[in-house]
């Protein structure tokens, strides 16, 4: 069976930042709006009145500083609190695709490789722009890749399953270049009024270019092993789906938006993911002492600090698991692929990481990768 090596991994930052200040300042003029809006209803005891949000809270509770977002305006506007994108034409290329192939086109520019030698694009997302045809068939179209292409969607554990995915299937002869793409507009499925979650989400794109290893020219790592894992739970959910016509529901509900148990999620994925690893370790005979590095899902930075002391046995030194939250708070899918791209260039060769994310099903996935 053919190794496999990635060898490209690409960021598409969007272009606005919101920082924690601006984004409280909107949601409590929003607020404001609101409760003056209901102020009979809240006096009368009919309407919960709203409560304003904190940036000391954000950084307190996630470790979250500023979000990148597509767009600026609508989500900050308290009339709205919600981003604004024109609708494009059906020969035009959709948002996602373009923010996916600029992560890709940076991904192949690392490895020096044309998007034409590419056949098998994966798009691997939380949330797709509409039912079909799949994304990837469209960035494959834009990139000019051959081969075929499909969507998947593991919610925040995307990226990685899509890793393996690619991996089992290089290794099993179906293809021999592998582009996971993880666009991630989260921006349009964060309740930006709901104080609970406001600061959570923040948009972006990310790639990783995986390929054969006869034919990669330029490798990076190489992919040792990998291990996904599921577990059915309703702490995170979304209801937004196909059937809301015929559930005579065309109206917007605050379930057809991201929806979280933060608490439960809390205690219930860190216990999980922290065993995952351990026994993905074991099953492959990697000690912790082994690993250089951690790059991991970018939720939380608590839950990372604990996951980190689990795997390692230790306090994580500092740069040994790098933190992007801070900059682009949770990215979904594209979290711990950010991390990867921007803080493995230092690695030496034979030294090992694990990539490992995770979130709503619940899932898990986890990458054991080598410096070449
Ligand atoms: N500003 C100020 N106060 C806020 C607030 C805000 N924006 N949001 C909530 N609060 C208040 C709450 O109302 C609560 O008040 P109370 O104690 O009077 O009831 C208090 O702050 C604590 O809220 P809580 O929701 O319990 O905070 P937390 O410490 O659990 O942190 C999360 C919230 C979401 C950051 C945390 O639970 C978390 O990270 N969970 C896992 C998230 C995750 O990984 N999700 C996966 C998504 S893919």
């Amino acid at each position: 069976m053919a190794d496999v090596f990635i060898s490209g991994s690409g960021v598409f930052t969007p272009p606005h930042v919101i920082t924690n200040d601006e984004l409280v300042a909107s949601f409590n003029a929003y607020v404001e709006l609101f409760n003056a809006e209901n102020a009979e209803g809240i006096a009368a005891g009919e309407i919960e009145a709203k409560a304003p949000s904190s940036s000391d809270f954000i950084v307190a509770a996630s470790g979250i500083e500023q979000r990148y977002v597509m767009d600026k305006e609508g989500t900050l506007d308290p009339a709205r609190m919600c981003p604004r994108y024109a609708p494009r034409a059906d020969d035009e290329p959709s948002l996602m695709a373009e923010m996916g192939c600029a992560a890709a086109k940076d991904a192949l520019a690392q490895a020096g490789v044309d998007s034409s030698d590419v056949d098998l694009v994966i798009v691997a997302a939380s949330n797709m722009e509409r039912a079909y045809p799949a994304m990837a068939v469209e960035i494959q179209q834009l990139l000019d890749a051959g081969g075929f292409a499909f969507d998947m969607n593991v919610a925040c554990s995307s990226a990685t399953f899509g890793i393996q995915a690619a991996a089992d299937m290089i290794r099993g002869g179906s293809a021999t270049r592998a582009l996971v793409i993880s666009p991630e507009v989260t921006s349009g499925h964060l309740e930006w009024r709901d104080r609970d979650c406001h600061f959570i989400f923040g948009d972006v794109a990310t790639a990783v270019l995986l390929e054969a290893g006869d034919i990669a020219q330029n490798p990076q790592f190489k992919v040792l092993s990998t291990a996904c894992a599921t577990q059915f739970s309703n702490n995170i959910r979304n209801n937004f789906g196909f059937l809301r016509r015929a559930h005579d529901q065309m109206d917007d509900r605050r379930d057809m938006q991201f929806m979280q148990n933060g608490r439960k999620v809390f205690k219930e994925v860190l216990p999980l993911v922290s065993k995952h690893i351990k026994s993905h370790l074991d099953r492959d005979g990697v000690v912790a002492e082994d690993l250089s590095r951690l790059w991991l899902h970018q939720a939380n930075k608590s839950m990372n600090d604990y996951i980190g002391k689990k795997v390692l046995g230790r306090e994580p030194e500092a740069g040994e698991q790098p933190n992007i939250l801070q900059d682009y708070a949770n990215t979904s899918s594209a979290g711990s692929i950010i991390a990867f791209a921007k803080h493995s260039d230092d690695l030496a060769a034979g030294d090992k990481g694990l990539i490992c994310s995770f979130g709503a099903g619940y899932s898990v996935g986890s990458v054991i990768v080598e410096r070449v």
